[in-house]
């Protein structure tokens, strides 16, 4: 079997196809999700490494020292895991979902094993069954445009940190990343004009699965239902555009659980849990 050696944003588009092919309520990856880890910062910080591809299965070295697998077909996941080590650091983690065996029978085989670690678990959400937006008063909804890549950055780092990968040039690029659209990337607005909370949904036409990644609501205006604003309003402009499925994926466990509450309480049920993996 040969295996395609390329750099990650050449195998983005092949990467997120078969994603797309092979996603099941049962696997870890969605278009969307590659999509953000592919562009969430500037190339220089991210220090993304190549992408090991065949047609059924493709394992990408997210850094050196970190493995990302998708695929069904046992031989073709060992072959792509296979060359990806031959090129990773000494020691590599891999993270994958429980139900993906075929990808953690690979990693075992090559001497992965099991290590304890936050994980993640995915939620879904029939969205027919999505709530209305309600935005307290005083406070406006809306969808990104286009060239708003800096206010929009800006909104995600004072949620999550000033020192964020998320710069403006790194936001602009991702609005240029397929299957981006300003029309499922909504922001809160406060009254006084400051863009509060923010939600980036992102739409698989393939699966019509509408991945939510990331959220973010600025300390000073926590706990009012910005977040859970912005996140249902992106979540019904995806159903607008076709989408029958929400995915969130949030912390599983007990060390940070607000995330995981916030999904919930919109509807969101739990499903898989990561499980992660160390070879080194
Ligand atoms: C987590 C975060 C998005 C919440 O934003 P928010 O606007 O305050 O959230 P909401 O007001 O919509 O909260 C909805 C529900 O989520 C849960 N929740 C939110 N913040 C919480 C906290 N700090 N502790 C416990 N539960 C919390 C609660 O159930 C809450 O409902 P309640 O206020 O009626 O109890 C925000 O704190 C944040 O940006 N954190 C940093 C980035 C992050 O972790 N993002 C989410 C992961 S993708």
């Amino acid at each position: 079997m040969t295996v395609q050696r390329l750099d990650i944003e050449q195998a983005l588009p092949r990467m997120q196809a078969l994603a797309a092919r092979l996603w099941s309520p049962e696997s870890r990856h969605h278009p969307g999700q590659l999509a953000w880890s592919a562009a969430y910062g500037e190339p220089e910080a991210l220090g993304l490494g190549p992408a090991f591809l065949v047609d059924d299965a493709w394992a990408w070295l997210e850094s050196a020292d970190w493995l990302e697998v998708c695929g069904t077909d046992p031989d073709a996941v060992r072959a792509v895991v296979r060359a990806a080590l031959a090129e990773s650091a000494d020691e590599v983690t891999a993270s994958t979902l429980e139900t993906e065996t075929v990808a953690i029978d690979a990693l075992l085989d090559h001497g992965f094993t099991e290590v304890g670690s936050p994980w993640f678990t995915h939620h879904l959400l029939d969205l027919a069954d999505l709530p209305d937006v309600a935005v307290p008063a005083g406070y406006d909804v809306r969808a990104v445009r286009a060239g708003e890549h800096e206010q929009r950055s800006k909104v995600h780092r004072d949620a999550w940190s000033p020192t964020s990968k998320v710069t403006a040039r790194a936001y602009e690029r991702l609005m240029a990343t397929p299957p981006y659209r300003p029309a499922t990337d909504h922001v809160v607005v406060a009254p006084d004009g400051e863009w509060v909370a923010s939600c980036c949904v992102w739409l698989d036409e393939t699966t019509g699965v509408a991945l939510v990644e990331p959220v973010g609501c600025v300390d000073a205006h926590a706990r009012r239902g910005l977040a859970t604003a912005a996140s249902v309003s992106a979540l019904t402009a995806a159903r607008d555009l076709g989408a029958t499925t929400g995915l969130v994926c949030p912390r599983g466990d007990d060390d940070y659980p607000a995330p995981a509450r916030l999904y919930r309480r919109i509807g969101f049920v739990p499903g898989a849990c990561t499980r992660t993996y160390r070879r080194g």
